[in-house]
């Protein structure tokens, strides 16, 4: 495992979209641990790959109770409503409030490729609703 290099706001690879990721190989494994050891290392709840440079759709969230990986995520319902001070590992030092929803529910699909279905509330709602930005070239600056 390898910490990476975090993209920082100014750079265009973050206002791209990413492609669908087709391979579920030992070399999406590798990047998906450094991605992990990166976000750690720099004590974030989520981490998408154009954030280490890489334009693919896939992220990774730990709100404190577990690591979750999401390939090529899809938000397929969400309710309510939470407006809180959101940071991003790209934009350092900077929080600003953005209203998102309270509950969302996603299917992605794991690092072997298997497709599933995960809900969430709060914290981990809004992680994922975040990162899943970030596939779409979307900062929560822009939000
Ligand atoms: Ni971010």
């Amino acid at each position: 495992m390898a910490i990476r290099n975090i993209v920082k706001l100014g750079d265009d690879i973050l206002r791209k979209v990413c492609r669908t990721q087709l391979t579920f190989d030992d070399k999406l494994h590798q990047i998906l641990d450094d991605m992990a050891e990166t976000m750690y290392a720099a004590e974030g709840v989520g981490l998408a790959a154009p954030q280490i440079g890489i334009l693919r759709r896939y992220c990774i969230v730990d709100v404190g109770d577990g690591l979750i990986e999401l390939i090529n995520p899809v938000i397929l319902e969400e309710s309510g409503e939470q407006t809180a001070d959101e940071g991003c590992l790209s934009v350092p030092g900077q929080y600003k409030p953005v209203t998102r929803p309270m509950n969302v529910t996603v299917r992605a699909q794991d690092r072997n490729g298997n497709t599933f279905t995960v809900s969430a509330e709060g914290l981990k709602a809004r992680a994922f609703c975040h990162e899943i930005d970030h596939l779409n070239g979307k900062l929560y600056i822009d939000r």
